[in-house]
């Protein structure tokens, strides 16, 4: 059982890296209306335009804080018990809300972790976070991690995964689950490396696809999560890219699409150390 729980916070979710780069009302308007279908797990970091997504997310939240699940990142350097603080209290600014549903550590930086987890947990007595964890930390760093903060402590840890990128599969997710603590999958449409429809995979996905009623995106993100500790948080900026990724909130695959899609899109061996982007 892990601190985030599918009754709070849904198998998918919405990212938001570079949205500050697209169009700012397109951008929130999608953000909403992910919200309306049950994306309501909103992931942002004070890296993202420098505080920019953190403000577009205040704006698209406006009016609907309770009904949101959201998740900000601080940055490895700031990661101080006094750098934290400042950087919680100027991302609370940017989304305008008094507390944040999940704080990260962006990755591992130059700040002890004991400080760190020290922070966070300060922040919590406080109620400006309602939970803490951890970004591309692979088993090693948990193992410390845990060491650090004891039992029921890490509510997550944010690490890229996707189709092409299993390599969470040998540990990281297998150490989670003895835990209790969640795996949001980032990138999980690998940034800019989802299989084209014509390619062997891409084939793979849509005859999958068909099958079911949904779309080669719907497959790879029910296949993603199809752990109940794993969720994903793809980025769209669009309404119709929202609500393709919403549609896989209801798409169940069977043990033999399991098994189709994991010999289309091998695992591999256990790298040395954790990929991440
Ligand atoms: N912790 C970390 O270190 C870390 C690292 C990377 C990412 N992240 C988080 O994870 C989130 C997701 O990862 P990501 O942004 O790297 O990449 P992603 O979600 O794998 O892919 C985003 C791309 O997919 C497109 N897309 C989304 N839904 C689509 C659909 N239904 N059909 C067609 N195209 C679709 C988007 O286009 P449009 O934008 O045009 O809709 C965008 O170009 C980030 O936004 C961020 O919040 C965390």
């Amino acid at each position: 059982m892990t601190i985030w729980t599918r009754k709070r916070v849904p198998a998918i979710g919405q990212g938001s890296w570079y949205i500050e780069r697209g169009d700012k009302a397109e951008a929130i308007a999608a953000l909403r209306h992910g919200v309306d279908l049950g994306l309501t797990h909103i992931d942002t970091a004070e890296m993202y335009g420098d505080g920019a997504s953190e403000a577009i997310i205040g704006e698209a939240i406006a009016g609907r804080r309770d009904a949101v699940f959201l998740v900000s990142k601080v940055l490895p350097h700031n990661a101080s018990r006094a750098g934290i603080r400042a950087a919680c209290e100027r991302t609370l600014k940017h989304l305008k809300t008094d507390r944040l549903d999940g704080y990260l550590l962006h990755w591992r930086g130059p700040h002890p972790l004991e400080e760190t987890f020290a922070a966070f947990e300060a922040l919590k007595q406080e109620g400006k976070i309602l939970s803490w964890g951890v970004s591309n930390f692979d088993e090693d760093d948990l193992d410390e991690a845990l060491e650090v903060a004891g039992d029921g402590k890490i509510a997550c840890n944010q690490v890229l995964y996707h189709l092409r990128e299993r390599a969470i599969e040998h540990a990281v997710i297998p150490w989670c689950q003895r835990h209790g603590v969640a795996v949001t999958a980032y990138s999980p449409f690998g940034h800019h490396d989802f299989p084209e429809p014509g390619s062997a995979q891409g084939r793979v996905l849509a005859e999958i696809a068909s099958a079911h009623g949904a779309t080669p995106r719907q497959v790879a993100l029910a296949f993603l999560t199809r752990d109940p500790a794993v969720f994903a948080i793809p980025k769209a900026a669009s309404l119709t890219h929202v609500e393709d990724n919403a549609g896989a909130l209801t798409v169940s695959l069977t043990e033999a699409d399991i098994a189709r899609i994991d010999a289309a899109f091998p695992r591999g061996r256990k790298p040395s150390s954790l990929p991440m982007i």
